[in-house]
């Protein structure tokens, strides 16, 4: 007998692993710290309320931004071979946002026959409202737990007992994280890791300085309205009076990083409020705040800081072209 999917009961959960008050907080730390500190910085992941995920799915659909094209083709060839070699139970997800190449990877589990559950962990609630929904109407028998969650501070995964997981981290994400933010990051995944459960991790690779800085700033512009939203964030949630249009998008290559930064530099000298805050920020002409960083990695630095951080690399996939890295690692 077959059950009709929209007489099921709902096999959505949201979870919210942080107190109301955490992310509040959090962001009037980060930009008391950032825009009082020289360079002025903010962390990437304030980009992502409904308007910044909305333009991040964008983004993902530009000639110009070719990691989802390329890890996309990547997913396509090895999704088979990861539910093969993996034989997980539950997909999590990390930094998930529209979980639209995870179509591919539950798709090649169900096949399998082993995928029951799907995790996926964000800090925007709007995207993974919207990725849950949907994916709850086009896999009747998934159970799909949705997590708002900070990966720098609390990340923590469905528990062992729904395992084997295989926890997914794609689109370049790690990039955002510096070198020495990293460590933490592999060493709190891989203390909670058993035997069996593996990392499919999405790298984008070095490659020539033009194709990169073109990715981050593309022809239509829709990078740099991505990359202003945060000031719109700044606005709304603290009450600044950010002037987005005071600020001109900058996508440059760091060389000895090898990381892209983009920064958005203050078109004329001005004066700017925060009175949730309490502060007032000068930015001379020209002056820069930095939003983001994206390193780019190379196969023997990834995988050696892997191993430092307790995961031994059993397969490593690129796209045709070589421009990005799918590669999976277990507990080593
Ligand atoms: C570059 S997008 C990648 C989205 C998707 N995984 C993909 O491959 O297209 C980064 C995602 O990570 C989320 N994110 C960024 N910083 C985060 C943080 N500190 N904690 C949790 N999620 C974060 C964003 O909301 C966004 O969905």
């Amino acid at each position: 007998m077959t059950t009709d999917p929209h007489t099921r009961p709902a096999r959505f959960g949201l979870v919210r692993r942080l107190p109301v008050e955490h992310f509040a907080d959090a962001l009037r730390a980060d930009v008391l710290k950032g825009l009082t500190g020289r360079p002025k910085t903010l962390p990437p992941k304030w980009f992502y309320d409904a308007r910044g995920s909305e333009l991040f799915e964008e983004i993902t659909r530009l000639p110009e931004y070719y990691p989802t094209r390329a890890e996309t083709e990547i997913l396509r060839a090895r999704s088979a071979a990861v539910a093969g070699a993996t034989g997980a139970r539950t997909l999590v997800e990390i930094g998930s946002g529209s979980s639209r190449k995870t179509r591919l990877l539950l798709d090649a589990l169900a096949a399998h026959g082993t995928l029951e559950r799907y995790a996926g962990l964000d800090v925007s609630e709007d995207a993974l409202r919207e990725a849950g929904a949907e994916l709850c109407r086009e896999y009747p028998e998934l159970h799909v737990d949705a997590v708002v969650t900070d990966l720098q501070t609390d990340l923590v995964l469905p528990p062992a007992e729904h395992g084997p997981r295989l926890v997914a981290f794609l689109g370049g994400t790690l990039g955002n994280l510096d070198a020495d933010e990293r460590p933490a990051f592999y060493a709190g995944l891989r203390r909670q890791l058993a035997d069996g459960d593996a990392l499919l991790l999405g790298a984008d690779l070095v490659k020539d300085p033009e194709v990169l800085v073109r990715a981050y700033d593309d022809a239509q512009g829709v990078t740099a309205e991505f990359n202003k939203n945060v000031l719109r964030v700044l606005d709304r949630e603290l009450g600044a009076d950010f002037d987005p249009d005071a600020f001109e998008h900058r996508a440059v290559w760091d060389a000895a990083a090898e990381r892209i930064e983009m920064r958005l530099r203050a078109r004329t000298a001005q004066r700017v409020e925060l009175p949730a805050l309490n502060v007032v920020t000068d930015f001379d002409a020209g002056e820069e705040l930095r939003t983001e960083i994206s390193v780019k990695f190379r196969r023997d630095g990834l995988t050696a800081e892997l191993a430092r951080g307790g995961f031994a690399v059993r397969e490593w996939w690129t796209d045709r072209a070589g421009r990005f890295a799918l590669l999976l690692a277990e507990p080593a």
